[in-house]
């Protein structure tokens, strides 16, 4: 029997030490213990280079699914995924109407609430039918930082809710079906409570911020225009 291929592509510039390659290659990990074929592509290095992204689209079009996993910019998607998607968009323009090349998102936040990446989600689910993919659906998360590109397993039982969604979309994966909407809002579910996770998050920016000696700077608005008009 044919194996099956999958390919991971990451969009975050972390590469290895990012939350998005945490979420992936755990789901990559689970479909290769299932007898899979897995491929992992960082976009980072690849989006600038002719012969990687030459190679890039060999994988993609012998990949039987995609898997792209990618952090949340500023409500959108990070620039080295939105050129990425347009290099593949040309480039099956007019040649795939339909295939049975199936694609799945991951998307993670720094907000806590994962409904800040819906915008991203209705981004990618426009370009996987553009594109002639079958299009599963994105994963999609909030609380990003709290991972901060551990594996996760090293994070612990507060990210076990995520392991169970992931498994989930394993098992449905492997029987060659989407992942069910129960799987998605497993997902979306908030790990640990939000004033927690903000706690946590200023107390990191204050740590970071005495490490580099700008702790007294922290409110400064060195862009504010001094014209009052
Ligand atoms: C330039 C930049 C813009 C960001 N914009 C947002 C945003 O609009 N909303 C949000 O919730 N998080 C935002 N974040 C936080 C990231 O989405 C968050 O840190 C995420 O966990 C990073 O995932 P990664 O490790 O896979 O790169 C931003 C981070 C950076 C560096």
């Amino acid at each position: 029997m044919k194996k099956e291929k999958i390919l991971l592509i990451v969009g975050s510039p972390r590469k290895v030490a990012s939350t998005s390659y945490s979420l992936g290659n755990y789901l990559l990990n689970g479909l290769k213990d299932h007898g899979m074929s897995v491929e992992t592509i960082f976009l980072l290095p690849t989006v600038n280079s002719i012969e990687k992204r030459e190679s890039m689209f060999n994988a993609l079009d012998n990949a039987d699914l995609i898997i792209m996993a990618f952090p949340l910019y500023v409500d959108q998607l990070p620039a080295p995924v939105v050129k990425t998607m347009e290099l593949i968009a040309k480039r099956r323009q007019g040649k795939v109407t339909s295939s049975s090349q199936r694609f799945l998102a991951i998307v993670n936040c720094g907000f806590p609430e994962s409904f800040q990446n819906r915008p991203a989600e209705e981004i990618v689910c426009q370009f996987a039918q553009q594109c002639g993919f079958t299009y599963l659906g994105t994963l999609a998360m909030g609380m990003g930082e709290a991972i901060h590109g551990r594996p996760l397993i090293e994070a612990g039982g507060m990210v076990r809710h995520v392991v169970k969604a992931l498994d989930q979309s394993i098992e449905a994966l492997t029987k060659g079906i989407k992942p069910p909407e129960e799987v998605f809002q497993l997902m979306s579910k908030q790990f640990i409570p939000r004033w927690l996770y903000i706690f946590m998050g200023n107390l990191g920016w204050k740590r970071r911020a005495g490490k580099e000696r700008v702790s007294r700077q922290l409110y400064a608005r060195p862009y504010e225009s001094s014209i009052s008009t």
